[in-house]
């Protein structure tokens, strides 16, 4: 019985929704709504006078010939680490005199190493890190002014720059020593984890933009699905049982609703994977093997309210962006009750949240286009090095000062890249 009281009351929410919007369509400044950040409107900050970043010249091994060996590196998941080298090669905020500098750039593409299946290898990253740390420590003097603290290293593996992508031993390794200092760009974020330190900078995965956009449905296309979500429950390979992958979240989401009528979930990848989003009012978005996900991208960018399934998550560019506001937040213990939740929403609420997705400003924000854009991911990312500008006194060491130990961490790490 209860189950067709949700279906009928969907029903007549999605009604009502299609109703307003085509009724809201004819008038465009009603169907979007400007978003205030936490720092104020900083979206649409314009960095280009703000920072300026000096590239290290590393050798083409870094970088070019480690792209050349494996283009598919340019569709990864962790292809920021790339396109944010070609975008500062030709970006305003590029400076060619290190002396005028506020941030140093070191292009190494440390998570480029994929497996015949495109599984990233994380197994050379440290020594390849280290490498071009030493180097430029000991071809330039800026390393060792600050011991890197003026520094930013893009890391956009699993686990940062724990470089592994088992959490456990991700978790033993921590942070490579060489990067105490460095401002670390990451798409890891959970809070208090040994992995995310204070100070970095929270990033989306990458997503194709092109191929997203070549999916786009018309914009009335009325939202018929409630709940939206295709892929893997349980990770059969890796974890049979079912208890660790996705801390459980993913299994009790099938468990709970793989018969509930308000929920389109499966593990099959449809051809219409893109178009069924744009016609769905809540997309899931719940944690995988790190909490991360390419569809908080996705949700954003076809307009379907994220459903974040992951505790203590830190979403990328959170200073700037009311993720609050946008998505909805269920606790992972919460997933049994994720129908009374989300059907507890109303359409008021759902309609502003789809408002405030509309915004330009906010799916611009979650793409690294090519070309890039006023507003894209590159920029959100600079807006971040600028807002931590000026420097404390203290990135600044005294002479003969030294933090870093050269020879901590694993010992595997020391040997020679
Ligand atoms: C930086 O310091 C290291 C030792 O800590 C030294 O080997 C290196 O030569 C120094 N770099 C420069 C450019 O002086
Ligand atoms: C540096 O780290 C190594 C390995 O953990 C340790 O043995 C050594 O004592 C450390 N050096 C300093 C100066 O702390």
């Amino acid at each position: 019985m209860e189950g067709w009281v949700w279906v009928c009351w969907v029903i007549s929410c999605l009604l009502f929704l299609s109703i307003t919007s085509s009724g809201e369509s004819t008038d465009h400044n009603r169907r979007t709504e400007r978003i205030s950040g936490s720092a104020g409107d900083v979206l649409e900050d314009d960095p280009v006078g703000r920072l300026k970043v000096f590239i290290y010249d590393l050798p083409s091994k870094y970088n070019k010939k480690i792209l050349q060996k494996d283009p598919r590196c340019l569709n990864h998941m962790f292809a920021a680490e790339i396109f944010m080298h070609k975008f500062l090669l030709s970006s305003q905020v590029r400076t060619l005199d290190p002396e005028e500098a506020d941030w140093f750039y070191t292009p190494v593409y440390t998570t480029c190493d994929l497996t015949p299946n495109g599984l990233p290898l994380p197994f050379k990253s440290p020594r390849m890190m280290r490498s071009a740390i030493q180097l430029i420590s000991s071809r330039w003097p800026f390393w060792n002014r600050t011991q890197g603290a003026d520094h930013f290293f893009v890391v956009p593996h699993d686990f940062g720059a724990c470089f592994h992508y088992k959490e456990q031993i991700a978790i033993e390794r921590g942070i490579l020593p060489v990067l105490e200092r460095a401002t670390l760009v990451q798409t890891f974020g959970q809070k208090n984890h040994v992995c995310l330190r204070e100070g970095s900078i929270t990033i989306p995965p990458f997503a194709p933009p092109q191929k997203m956009q070549a999916h786009l449905i018309p914009a009335d296309t009325p939202r018929s699905i409630f709940v939206y979500f295709r892929g893997l429950f349980y990770d059969v390979g890796n974890d049979p049982e079912g208890g660790y992958y996705a801390r459980g979240a993913r299994a009790s989401v099938w468990e709970n609703f793989k018969d509930n009528p308000l929920f389109d979930i499966s593990t099959e990848h449809p051809l219409t994977y893109y178009e069924d989003m744009q016609r769905a009012i809540f997309c899931l978005c719940p944690l995988g093997w790190a909490p991360w996900s390419p569809r908080l991208v996705e949700g954003v960018i076809f307009g379907c309210i994220p459903v974040i399934i992951a505790d203590d998550i830190v979403l990328p560019f959170a200073d700037a962006i009311p993720w609050e506001e946008i998505g909805v937040f269920v606790s992972e213990e919460d997933v049994p009750k994720l129908d009374t939740i989300l059907t507890s929403i109303s359409p008021e609420v759902i309609l502003r949240k789809q408002r405030l997705l509309a915004n330009p400003s906010m799916k611009q924000a979650m793409l690294f286009p090519q070309p890039v854009q006023p507003g894209d991911a590159f920029h959100q990312i600079l807006n971040g090095l600028a807002r931590k500008l000026p420097h404390g006194r203290d990135v600044y060491l005294k002479p003969g000062e030294k933090i870093l130990n050269w020879t901590a961490g694993p010992v595997g790490d020391l040997k020679p890249w």
